[in-house]
């Protein structure tokens, strides 16, 4: 089996995950690019080819188990095994997200891709990353899935948001859940916030670059082996839950 440590990235062919597949590759790695649109997928693997990276790609839907079982057999095939997973793909569902009068196609959208899809992401590649002498699993969430975040009078955490906002928090009680189940394995499991990050996801209203966005993510998969597990970071350190 290679040496060279091999990443998957969930939604890397634009972005942060596009800037996380970049700065993985830039250490040396072998880069998965998941994506679930051939000539976008296509394209990313092809620029960060052209930046020297290592890149490979992963037809990858993560709201489809035919998708998500393919994409392991195309890695297990390819390397036999994953050191890194970086479950990135994300959507908001669109706003805005009055909870009052609450499309449940939305909300079930948001938890389906942000929550389900992790889930059924990371159970299936489970057994390759097992295979790995430090396996590391990072979930993008976002401060906005913060409780005590949303429920401080004195902090600003944008609109009313009914489906994105907690499917976040669903996602970091997801991580704790798994961090308990994996505690002695070896796999570190941690969810990380970009800041906000001006990407198609807020129509480019963020005011971080999607490569400071992408930096927690890098952080949190090359963790040594003492690192936490578990947690909820962003650049600034724990972010409380
Ligand atoms: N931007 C921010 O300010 C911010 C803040 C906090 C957290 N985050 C989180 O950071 C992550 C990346 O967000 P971003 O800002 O880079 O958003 P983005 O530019 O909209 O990128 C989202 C990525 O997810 C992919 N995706 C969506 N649904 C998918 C599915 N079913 N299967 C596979 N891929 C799918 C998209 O692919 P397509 O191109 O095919 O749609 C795209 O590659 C998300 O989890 C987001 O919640 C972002």
């Amino acid at each position: 089996m290679s040496e060279q440590t091999i990443a998957l990235v969930t939604g890397a062919n634009k972005g942060i995950g596009f800037e996380i597949a970049a700065g993985l590759g830039a250490l040396g790695w072998s880069v998965g690019v998941g994506a679930r649109d051939d000539a976008r997928r296509e394209a990313a693997v092809e620029k960060l080819r052209a930046g020297g990276v290592d890149a490979f790609g992963v037809p990858l839907d993560v709201i489809s188990d035919a998708s998500v079982t393919a994409a392991a057999r195309l890695i297990e095939d390819r390397t036999g095994r994953l050191d890194v997973l970086v479950n990135n793909a994300g959507i908001t569902g669109g706003m805005a997200q009055e909870p009052t009068t609450a499309d449940l196609d939305v909300v079930r959208a948001a938890v389906e891709t942000n929550v389900i899809g992790v889930i059924r992401v990371t159970d299936t590649f489970l057994p390759l990353l097992r295979r790995s002498a430090s396996p590391r699993i990072v979930n993008m969430s976002s401060t906005v899935g913060s409780l005590t975040r949303q429920s401080a009078a004195d902090v600003e955490t944008g609109p009313l948001s009914m489906a994105y906002a907690p499917s976040k928090t669903f996602l970091n009680a997801v991580t704790v859940q798994y961090a308990k189940a994996l505690a002695d394995t070896g796999i570190l499991i941690n969810a990380g916030c970009p800041g906000y990050t001006a990407t198609d996801l807020n129509g480019f209203r963020g005011f971080r670059t999607p490569e400071q966005g992408a930096a927690i993510a890098i952080k949190l998969a090359t963790l040594p082996a003492d690192g936490p597990t578990g947690g909820f970071f962003d650049d600034e350190g724990v972010i409380p839950w």
